[in-house]
């Protein structure tokens, strides 16, 4: 079966002769990998062949810095307002005062560089002194010198049915916007039911990281998406305890925590200019609509859109594949 989905795409790993040979090198490994429909299945996870190239050339190749923190998670649960808070949060001193001034007019995602994109593409094209990475990547193919390294990540699900429309809808848009017919939702889910998506199986990619948070508490810190909705002001100040850098009585009393929360709300970014009328990777063939990350920032949102037999057929997947595991996710 192939793909309407984009296939492999050509990554720019640099000028050098050494960078094409890589990038053609992965370009053939991956061609021989199995594939359903746009996805290409690697170390028990299904990528997007491009995001799948920056994943190979970032464990051959990715050194992070030591202040590093990742901001972790599988795709559409909640990665765009993780990226703002965590970005607002650490930057907050830097910019003395003006915190979140950079959010006004860049996009959460280009605030924050994804591992394997924009740091494949470029690794040195990074704000160093702001030490955030993110990535989709699973636990289980993190390159060796994130997960051997001292370096915090902070990982967010949510309640899979919630995602799985969530990118159901994102990627439909995607594919209209390059003249691609779209997967039907029944079809999409079918696939997801069968842990084919984008790095799915998703229960597998909530898993690896939710046992990792276990061996490593200090290390991973392990979110979801409705307890943040919940009490955001307490996971605020528990997000910016975890990076070493809370806030002080001064600035709780000066409410700079009510601030950052209200900047990174889905109403004030999502009405935005940059993230209303913005591009996203403008310059490249995988170039997207910013608005396209903000669609209803609103939990149990599936009820809208599954039938009530798809919800509990995704309910009893997750009870069975979390089962022993300790996680209990929202449902
Ligand atoms: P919905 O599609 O359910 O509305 P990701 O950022 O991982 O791509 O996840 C996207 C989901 O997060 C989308 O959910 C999107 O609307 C929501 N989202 C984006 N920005 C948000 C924010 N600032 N606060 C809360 N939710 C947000």
């Amino acid at each position: 079966m192939e793909s309407s989905l984009p296939s492999t795409q050509i990554l720019d790993f640099g000028e050098t002769a050494e960078g094409e040979n890589e990038a053609k090198s992965y370009k053939e490994m991956i061609s021989t990998f199995p594939r359903v429909r746009g996805w290409s299945y690697y170390e028990g996870f299904w990528y997007n062949s491009m995001f799948l190239e920056g994943l190979m050339s970032a464990q051959d190749n990715f050194i992070p810095q030591s202040t590093d923190i990742f901001i972790t998670s599988c795709p559409k649960t909640g990665t765009t307002w993780l990226k703002s808070l965590t970005f607002a949060i650490c930057t907050r001193t830097r910019l003395s005062g003006s915190s979140t001034s950079s959010l006004l007019t860049k996009m959460p995602h280009d605030c924050v560089p994804l591992l394997e994109y924009d740091l494949a593409q470029n690794p040195i094209k990074r704000d160093c002194a702001v030490p955030l990475v993110s990535t989709h990547v699973p636990y289980s193919s993190l390159p060796k010198s994130i997960v051997s390294s001292c370096c915090k990540m902070i990982y967010i699900c949510r309640d899979a049915k919630d995602a799985f429309v969530s990118l159901w809808y994102f990627v439909a848009e995607l594919e209209r916007s390059r003249n691609m017919e779209p997967l039907s939702l029944e079809e999409a889910f079918e696939l997801f039911c069968n842990g084919i998506s984008s790095y799915g199986p998703y229960w597998d990619h909530v898993l690896g990281y939710w046992r990792a948070s276990l061996e490593f508490p200090e290390k991973i810190l392990f979110l979801t998406y409705e307890e943040m909705k919940e009490d955001t002001t307490a996971h605020v100040k528990k997000l910016a305890e975890f990076m070493g850098c809370s806030f002080t009585l001064e600035e709780e009393e000066e409410g700079e925590v009510q601030k950052i929360i209200s900047m990174c709300s889905f109403e004030k970014l999502s009405n935005l200019e940059v993230n209303k009328n913005g591009k996203h990777r403008a310059d490249t063939s995988f170039a997207s609509k910013n608005s396209v990350f903000f669609r209803k920032g609103e939990i149990g949102d599936w009820a809208n859109n599954l039938t009530p037999e798809m919800g509990a057929r995704l309910d009893d997947i997750m009870e069975q594949k979390l089962k022993g595991s300790g996680l209990k996710l929202p449902r």
